[in-house]
């Protein structure tokens, strides 16, 4: 088995609101392994994106706060790294590509400046691995890679000019112009049409086969998940309460939550409208209930569930749960 690249050990980041502590992500544990595409799934609010936000340093405070755990990527805790440090890694080593591209791309400068830059700074100015008089073929070649048609006269063209789509694929490639070996993708195809989702998906898995790296994608998409992922991290209320490979967790998913989620995507045949949901709702992270967060929604609770927090606990190799169904082994 390959070495993990990042390893995320109980990850808790808070908010400090006036009404209260907002537990975004309460006590997360997972790794990503070299060239592995590795999943983060659960409803709205989960805390998903506070997750990646942490791993990259790039939680806003006041009021956020990372308050324990460690975050180590290459073998080092990004916790303990220095801004400026941070700010050279996010830069080179990983990459984050956003929602929106509207909010990435700026309007004032032609997509070719924009690729630029990046290259510039890390490749030209900080690295020394190329000249500065290398920078439009490496614009060029990015745009390739990226599939943007036509690349040497679509250099100068300003974002408005591109499609959807193609914004997208611009991004993706201003983020992989410095080759991170992690790239993390938060809900990467929300924004865009179904066509355009399936290319970008298609061009992560081409990105990662050739460049070797690899990527967390975080979406509440179970398409999604199961078109790219080889393991997946189901996340619920700011903790993960499942995580498997990609074939176990949709043929024999564990905990009451996954079959949930599993249950609420509506599938071919069913009636329009007829879209199931998960009943109940998402907890306060302020306020969430006492013992397993998920009881109040959980059609299997027990007596124990009302009361104890339950462990991450393997059930088969590589398969584990936070369910008093299996073990559980209490603690709190
Ligand atoms: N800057 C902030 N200040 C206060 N609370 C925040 C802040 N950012 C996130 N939160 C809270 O943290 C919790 C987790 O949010 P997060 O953005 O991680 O959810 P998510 O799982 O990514 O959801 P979505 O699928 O909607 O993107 C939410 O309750 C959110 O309101
Ligand atoms: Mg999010």
């Amino acid at each position: 088995m390959s070495e993990p690249l990042l390893k995320v050990q109980g990850l808790k980041t808070h908010f400090f609101l006036e009404r209260g502590v907002v537990k975004a992500v309460d006590g997360v544990d997972f790794e990503i392994k070299k060239g592995e595409i590795f999943g983060l799934v659960g409803e709205t609010g989960c805390g998903k994106s506070v997750t990646s936000l942490s791993i990259l340093r790039l939680i806003p405070s006041p009021p956020g706060k990372i308050v324990e755990g460690e975050v180590i990527f290459e073998g080092e805790n990004l916790l303990k790294k220095s801004k400026e440090e941070m700010r050279k890694i996010r830069g080179t080593k990983i990459s984050m590509i956003f929602q929106d591209p509207h909010t990435s791309l700026d309007p004032v400068f032609t997509v070719g400046h924009q690729i630029a830059e990046p290259i510039e700074l890390h490749q030209v100015i900080e690295q020394h691995l190329i000249s500065a008089e290398e920078v439009p073929r490496k614009v060029i070649e990015m745009l390739k890679l990226v599939r943007i048609p036509d690349p040497e006269h679509r250099v100068v063209e300003y974002p408005h000019m591109f499609s959807g789509g193609m914004k997208q694929r611009t991004m993706i490639a201003m983020m992989l112009s410095c080759n991170p070996s992690l790239l993390i993708a938060d809900e990467p195809t929300t924004a865009v049409d179904v066509t355009i989702q399936a290319q970008i998906l298609d061009l992560m898995r081409e990105l990662r086969q050739k460049l070797g790296m690899s990527i967390l994608i975080i979406t509440h998409n179970l398409g999604v998940i199961a078109e790219m992922c080889d393991r997946v991290a189901v996340m619920y209320a700011g903790n993960i309460v499942e995580q498997a490979d990609l074939k176990t967790l949709f043929k024999s998913p564990k905990h009451p939550y996954t079959h949930a989620l599993l249950e609420a995507v509506p599938k071919v045949g069913t009636k329009k409208g007829k879209l199931a949901s998960i009943p109940g709702m998402v907890p306060s992270l302020i306020t969430p209930p006492p013992g397993c967060k998920f009881h109040p929604r959980c059609p299997h609770a027990m007596d124990i569930c009302r009361k104890k927090f339950p462990q991450m606990s393997e059930i088969e190799k590589g398969q584990l749960a936070r369910c008093f169904l299996y073990g559980g082994g209490a603690k709190k």
